[in-house]
């Protein structure tokens, strides 16, 4: 993560600080939103406790910040089950994934974020686990080395990955139960703006509540920082309950703007538009421009901005619409610029 990164107030990337943990919610019925998910994670975890198996392998995807971590807890203790995690980078051996998966009890829910970035050793390692439950283990070195079963108990991975499309196909394959998270609808994050606002002990009006909602990055998790901060803002202010004026004054203090767009969102679209005539224009020439990381403009920022229709991804490179330039307040090239919104990234 870079230090812009790290400062960026809308960013859906965790942060210290951000205390996911109180505004957690812990059963499917109080997870708002993403309602196809919700529905057909019910219908399985249902069937699989009837059942008394071990749910299928579910793959959780979509952009940071929408809730994986949140589901994957949640499903575990649906299931009245024990949770585990851990995440691709920290298993660096095999012996690591081993150790995990013999602790495991039948039925267990085994969460690895970013599953993208294990290993590809490890997932060799990973597929006759999740397949058969058994663990196929190489012992020693040279020619004393023989390789060893081990039974596991029947588990449930659940995998987290912001880049569904990096994973390998023989690891996705093994997903029985592949779920893509969408961006909230903003009705969604007003439910959840005023659930927090509850948790945390703040009056917010509903007008409030909406204000931050339609600025949070279509993100809960933003929608839980920007809560924090006008709270504190309106604290400082002595104004509450916090309504929709002075919600709309601190979030434009802190930048960010009617589309919830920050200033690192505007100075992508500014870039693009300034520099490269709003595109077509490569994700590594505007990486190295606004000196960010690739991953950080593919994971973070660019969802979001295809999402909303002010980006749309071609064969030949990243390109502006329409509504991307009216959003800056400039007048669009005489070229053709599209005015249809892209499909969204996974
Ligand atoms: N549907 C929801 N309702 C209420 N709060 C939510 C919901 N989804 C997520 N949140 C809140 O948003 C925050 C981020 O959620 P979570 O950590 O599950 O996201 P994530 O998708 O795992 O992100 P990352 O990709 O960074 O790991 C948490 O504070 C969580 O409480
Ligand atoms: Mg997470």
């Amino acid at each position: 993560m870079t230090d812009s990164e790290s400062e960026r107030l809308v960013s859906g990337r965790r942060r210290e600080g951000d205390a996911d943990v109180a505004l957690r919610p812990q059963t499917l019925d109080a997870f708002i939103g993403q309602r196809r998910v919700r529905e057909n994670l019910a219908v399985f975890v249902k069937a699989a406790r009837e059942r008394g198996e071990a749910l299928d392998h579910v793959l959780l995807h979509g952009p940071p910040g929408l809730g994986k971590t949140t589901l994957a807890q949640i499903v575990s203790r649906e299931l009245g089950v024990g949770f585990r995690a851990t995440s691709g980078p920290m298993i660096a051996r095999a012996g690591d994934l081993a150790a995990l998966l013999t602790n495991l009890e039948p039925r267990d829910v085994l969460f690895i974020d970013e599953i993208h970035r294990l290993n590809p050793a490890i997932e060799e390692v990973l597929y006759p686990a999740m397949e058969d439950f058994q663990l196929d283990l190489i012992i020693g070195e040279g020619p004393a080395a023989r390789s060893v079963r081990i039974d596991l108990a029947p588990f449930t991975l659940v995998g987290a990955t912001t880049r569904a499309g990096l994973l390998t196909n023989p690891l996705r394959d093994r997903f029985g139960i592949p779920l893509r998270l969408e961006f909230y609808e903003t009705e969604e994050l007003v439910e959840i703006v005023a659930r927090g606002a509850t948790l945390l002990g703040l009056a917010l009006t509903p007008d409030g509540a909406l204000e931050i909602a339609r600025r949070s990055r279509g993100t809960p998790r933003v929608a839980g920082r920007l809560l924090r901060r006008v709270r504190d803002f309106a604290a400082v202010a002595g104004r509450t309950p916090v309504s929709a004026f002075v919600a709309d004054a601190a979030l434009n203090r802190l930048d960010v703007d009617a589309a919830g767009l920050d200033a690192q969102d505007r100075a992508y679209l500014w870039r693009m538009a300034e520099h490269y005539g709003g595109g077509p224009v490569g994700v590594e020439t505007l990486a190295a421009a606004l000196a960010e990381e690739r991953d950080t403009l593919e994971d973070v920022i660019e969802p979001f901005l295809i999402q909303r229709g002010f980006l749309k991804r071609t064969p030949r490179g990243r390109v502006m619409t329409r509504l991307a330039w009216t959003h800056l307040g400039l007048a669009a090239p005489a070229s053709p610029v599209p005015d249809q919104p892209d499909l969204p990234l996974d």
